[in-house]
């Protein structure tokens, strides 16, 4: 049988930063207020003439260089994003492009903070029936270009950034098991009511926070309960938790959930604020980078977001 397993992983975040202190000329709010209701000290805003495909681009190169692979060994790129630079082509061959890579497929997924779930789940199913051998994974967004920065309301929890992912055909796993879900009677309470084929005055993030928080933490706890019962394993198996960074009190509620101390979810919100698609790549990078996530290590990831969207991987890193 074959498996999938994570080989390399990458990350970028644009050079700008908007602090909760600039965010106070902005509009009427506090950095106490911010903090204490979301954790988010900070995000990086994306350059007027840097888009998408190139956050996407910086953080490709380093999950390429971190597998110790060439572009050229990549049968299958998957950019997951809810801001692609263009209505068409897609991301993923804009990126590829960049890559100066131009056999292989490639192709968008948009599930919005999901994204990155979706676009891995979707990734090992194209490695387990064979079709491809190494893929790059990419969650990139620039949600600085849909936020409204006069709506106290969101504007304080958005960021730019992406992370990436090579994943390679392997004999041992690797990915164990992946879980999405959608529901879409709940679109109206998370979304950006213009775009391509519908022409709305707002073309910006609507969100109704507080039922969208109350929905996101009943959901990711039915969705670890699924993700455990599906492997057979307890609490306790689980050695980091990689969440979706929305906001402080969601992570730490799924957390509890798993009786986990905080200690062992890897926790970036403070740095990059909610980057969407790219959330769950940039915090696996770092952990990965500074030592605390090591082959071997049994970590679950997980999302919530538009649509609605979620849905958990677990792998053995
Ligand atoms: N600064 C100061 N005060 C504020 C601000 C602000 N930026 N924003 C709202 N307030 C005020 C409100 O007006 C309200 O005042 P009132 O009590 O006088 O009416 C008070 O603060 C409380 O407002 P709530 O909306 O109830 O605040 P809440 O504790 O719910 O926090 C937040 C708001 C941070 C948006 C939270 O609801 C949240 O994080 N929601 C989930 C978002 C999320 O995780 N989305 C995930 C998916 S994202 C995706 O898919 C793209």
């Amino acid at each position: 049988m074959t498996f999938s397993r994570i080989a390399g992983t990458g990350s970028y975040l644009p050079e700008k930063i908007l602090t909760n202190k600039d965010l106070e000329q902005m509009v009427d709010t506090t950095d106490e207020w911010i903090v204490t209701r979301t954790g988010i000290k900070q995000r990086h805003i994306a350059a007027t003439d840097e888009f998408t495909s190139d956050l996407a681009y910086h953080a490709s190169i380093n999950a390429i260089a971190s597998a110790k692979i060439n572009p050229e060994d990549i049968d299958l790129i998957i950019v997951a994003t809810t801001t692609p630079d263009l209505t068409f082509p897609s991301t993923a061959c804009l990126l590829q492009e960049k890559l100066g890579i131009n056999k292989c497929p490639a192709f968008d997924i948009q599930a919005v903070c999901s994204g990155f779930v979706y676009a891995l789940t979707t990734a090992d199913n194209f490695i387990k029936t064979g079709s491809a051998k190494c893929v790059l994974v990419v969650g990139a967004d620039t949600m600085s270009r849909i936020t409204d920065y006069t709506d106290r309301s969101n504007c304080i929890l958005w960021g730019d950034g992406a992370g990436a992912v090579i994943l390679q055909a392997s004999i041992e796993p690797g990915m164990l098991s992946s879980h999405i879900h959608a529901d879409g009677r709940h679109a109206k309470l998370l979304c950006v009511p213009s775009g391509v084929s519908k022409k709305d005055s707002k073309s910006t993030i609507s969100m109704e926070g507080n039922a969208v928080f109350k929905m996101a933490v009943k959901t990711l706890d039915a969705i670890v309960d699924e993700t455990l019962n599906a492997n057979g394993m307890q609490k306790s198996d689980i050695n980091w938790l990689v969440p979706h960074q929305a906001n402080i009190r969601i992570l730490q509620a799924t957390a509890k959930k798993l009786h986990m101390d905080m200690d062992r979810v890897v926790v970036t919100v403070d740095k990059h604020g909610n980057t969407s698609a790219a959330s769950i790549p940039l915090a696996l990078d770092c952990a990965v980078r500074d030592g605390r996530i090591n082959r071997g290590d049994n970590v679950l990831m997980e999302a919530f977001g538009g649509g609605f969207t979620w849905g958990s991987v677990l792998i053995r890193y």
